[in-house]
C-alpha cells in the first residue's frame, strides 16, 4: 500500500480509518474522497477530492492523478435508510462498487470492500453463524452486500483483482455518528446516557447482535489489506466480531458508570424486523486462522473508553 484512496472518507468508518491510514502510511499518501467538502479540522492534513463513486469518470481521474494502488471503498447507505429509498441505495451500493472494481481492474489496484452481518437472512443459522452458510437476506442493503461479496469474488477469480473484505458487525464509535443503520442504537445509547440519563431504544431488550468498537474495525481493515495473500482462502467477506450483545447488556454496563441510567423500549417494527433477520453471533474462526484477526476490545473495555472519550467530547464529568 503506497498510494491509498479512501472512498467515503467522511462517513462513520471512513473518518477514523483515514486518520489511522495517514498515521501509518503518511498523510500525503492517503487521498480522502467523499461527495461533499470536508471539515478541515476533522480530517487533518492530506489530499482531499470530491468523488461520487457512481460516476466512474470522477473516480478514474483521481486514481490516475495520484497513481493509486489501493482503494478502501466505504461509501454506502446503511440498512434502515436503504429500506426508505431502495432504488437510491441499490444505485450507490451496487453501481458505486461496480465502478470501484472496474477501476481497480483497469489500474491494478488492491481493494477493500466491507460487507456486513446484513448479508445474512432469516434462514441463516443464527448462533455462531458459519463463515460459509445460507445467505438469503431480506433487506435491500443485505441484498446489495451479498451481491457485493459475489462481485468481489468474481473480480478476483475472473480478472485477478486483489479484492479483500470483512463482514462488519454493528460498529460503535465516539467520533462520527453512524446514520441510517439498524445497529445505531448501540452508539446513541452512550450519548443519551450522558446527556439525559435515559434512552428510548427502538430494538427490544433481547435483540442479540454482533458489535465491535471502532479501533478494532480500523485494525481489521488495515490488517486484512496487509495480510499475506497466499494465506487467504476466503479473501472477501470474512466474518469478524468482538462481542455479541443486546440492549439490556449495554444498559447494564452503562449503569456501572451512570447508576441512575434508565432504558425504555419503543420498538420500531421495521428496524426490529431487520435486526431479527440478522445473526445473533458470528463464527469468526476463518479470519483468525487466515490473517490473525483478534479484537482488542470487549463490552467492558469499550464502554470504559467510550465514556472517557465522550466525557471530553461533550464536556461533562462522569
Ligand atoms: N451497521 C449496519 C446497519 O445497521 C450493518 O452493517 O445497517
Amino acid at each position: 500500500m503506497k498510494k491509498i484512496l479512501v472512498v467515503g472518507a467522511l462517513g462513520q468508518i471512513g473518518s477514523e480509518l483515514l486518520i489511522a491510514l495517514r498515521e501509518k502510511y503518511g498523510a500525503d499518501n492517503v487521498i480522502a474522497t467523499d461527495i461533499r467538502f470536508r471539515n478541515k479540522e476533522d480530517e487533518g492534513d492530506g489530499p482531499f477530492e470530491i468523488v461520487d463513486c457512481t460516476d466512474i469518470r470522477s473516480l478514474s481521474e483521481v486514481v490516475k492523478k495520484y497513481q493509486i494502488d489501493t482503494i478502501f471503498h466505504l461509501a454506502a447507505i446503511l440498512s434502515a435508510a436503504a429500506e426508505e429509498k431502495p432504488q437510491f441505495a441499490w444505485n450507490l451500493n451496487m453501481n458505486g462498487l461496480y465502478n470501484v472494481l472496474e477501476i481497480s481492474r483497469e489500474h491494478k489496484c488492491s481493494v477493500f470492500v466491507p460487507s456486513s452481518i446484513a448479508a445474512f437472512g432469516p434462514n441463516t443459522p443464527q448462533d455462531f453463524t458459519p463463515q460459509d452458510t445460507i445467505q438469503r437476506p431480506t433487506t435491500i442493503y443485505g441484498i446489495s452486500k451479498v451481491s457485493g461479496e459475489l462481485l468481489c469474488d468474481y473480480f478476483h477469480k475472473r480478472f485477478g483483482v486483489d479484492t479483500r473484505g470483512v463482514r462488519f458487525p454493528g460498529i460503535i464509535s465516539n467520533k462520527t455518528l453512524p446514520g441510517g443503520g439498524t445497529t445505531d442504537y448501540a452508539v446513541e445509547i452512550y450519548y443519551e446516557a450522558i446527556k439525559h440519563k435515559k434512552y428510548f431504544c427502538y430494538l427490544g431488550p433481547n435483540t442479540q447482535l454482533d458489535m465491535m468498537y471502532m479501533p478494532d474495525a480500523v485494525k481489521a481493515s488495515i490488517d486484512l489489506m496487509e495480510a499475506d495473500p497466499s494465506k487467504l482462502k476466503h479473501r472477501n467477506a470474512f466474518n469478524i466480531t468482538a462481542m455479541s450483545i443486546n440492549p439490556e447488556d449495554l444498559a447494564n454496563v452503562i449503569k456501572k458508570y451512570i447508576p441512575t441510567f434508565q432504558i425504555q423500549y419503543r420498538v420500531d417494527p421495521m428496524k426490529q424486523r431487520i435486526a431479527d433477520s440478522w445473526p445473533n453471533s458470528l463464527d469468526d474462526s476463518a479470519a483468525k486462522e487466515e490473517w490473525g484477526w483478534k479484537p482488542d476490545y470487549d463490552l467492558e473495555t469499550m464502554t470504559k473508553d467510550m465514556f472517557e472519550k465522550l466525557a471530553v467530547k461533550l464536556g461533562v464529568e462522569l
